[in-house]
């Protein structure tokens, strides 16, 4: 493993590429990496670095924006079948019926009320292509108070960080109903026993999980900002509730203190019984070595979706 990292490395530098790793891949992956992000900083830091190749070990939507912010670049992902459940549950031509639908409603009650589409950045090109502000599980509440207080607004897909960001915000978004598979799906009964079991320790949980966690969580925000309370609190012990390749760096970065990962739900014939984005976990070394070695598979991105996506994330970045 260890000579495959060495050669990676090489490989990067003869080609000035630039490796990028979301938090939720695999330990060898992120120590391969130049930058290790949230979605947020990720797509901050591929507008900021002077490579001719960028590399993006996440799922398919991170690469996507990446190429989208930096088109000029040849921007590489590992495995163009690392999906998201959670993009997967917002389809471009669904958005853009209930768009026309609510855009109908607001003409009928002659309102003039002004309809704002809010996307979370785990979607696809198409579906920014229709959003007016891209946000993230960073940058959501921040980008939400910002805009007009008597605007309708359409937030999706995902349906647990809507409803979040409302309680935070004390709006009234209209709410699309999509998940993550794997942050919907952190069982309360073993969060509760955890809690039991380990009196005083602190439960730190991503904005995706489902309402009833985050109500027994002492710090909820995104991969980044959890990662960040971990370093700065005085406490030794944590439960996390998050996807679980986040342990590697909460650990690295913090070798004194505990992390606790909260088990799934178990659902007869659903899936497996961990807590891992199996999407994420496509990204290997040797298909991290051969993207680098063949410069494929490249994104490439429609450029008329990509000349109408483009304005939303960078109305975000202005926003963050
Ligand atoms: P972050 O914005 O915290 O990186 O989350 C991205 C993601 O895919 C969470 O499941
Ligand atoms: Fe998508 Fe969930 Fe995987 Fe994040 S953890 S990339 S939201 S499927």
């Amino acid at each position: 493993m260890e000579d495959l990292k060495q050669q990676i490395r090489q490989l990067a530098k003869e080609k000035n590429a630039v490796i990028f790793a979301h938090y939720y891949t695999r330990p060898e992956i992120q120590e391969c990496a130049d930058f290790i992000g949230d979605s947020l900083a990720l797509a901050q830091q591929a507008t900021r670095v002077q490579a001719d190749i960028l590399v993006m070990c996440g799922v398919h939507f991170m690469g996507e924006t990446m190429k989208i912010l930096c088109p000029d670049k040849k921007v590489l992902i590992p495995d163009t079948n690392a999906g998201c459940s959670l993009a997967d549950s917002c389809k471009a031509e669904d958005l853009a019926e209930l768009i026309k639908n609510e855009k109908l409603k607001i003409k009928n009650n002659d309102a003039g009320q002004e309809l704002i589409v809010v996307s979370y950045v785990n979607t696809s090109a198409e579906v920014k292509a229709l959003t007016d502000v891209v946000v993230t599980s960073s940058n959501a509440k921040k980008i939400v108070d910002q805009l007009p207080a008597d605007a309708k607004i359409i937030f999706g897909p995902d349906h647990n960080l809507g409803s979040y960001i409302n309680s935070v915000t004390g709006r009234n978004m209209l709410l699309w109903n999509g998940a993550c598979h794997v942050h919907s799906r952190f069982s309360l009964e073993a969060l509760l026993q955890l809690k039991f079991e380990n009196p005083g320790v602190e439960v730190l949980a991503h904005p995706e999980c489902k309402a009833p966690i985050l109500a027994q969580s002492d710090v909820i925000g995104s991969t980044k900002a959890l990662l960040e309370h971990t370093i700065r609190s005085s406490a030794k012990r944590f439960i996390i509730a998050t996807e679980s390749g986040i342990l590697f760096e909460m650990q690295r970065a913090c070798p004194d203190k505990e992390f606790i990962p909260v088990p799934p739900e178990v659902t007869e014939g659903v899936g497996c019984s961990c807590n891992e984005c199996e999407y994420m976990r496509m990204n290997t070394l040797e298909k991290l070595y051969t993207c680098l070695r063949d410069e494929q598979p490249e994104m490439i991105v429609d450029e008329q979706i990509a000349g109408k996506a483009v304005s939303s994330i960078e109305r975000m970045l202005e926003m963050s």
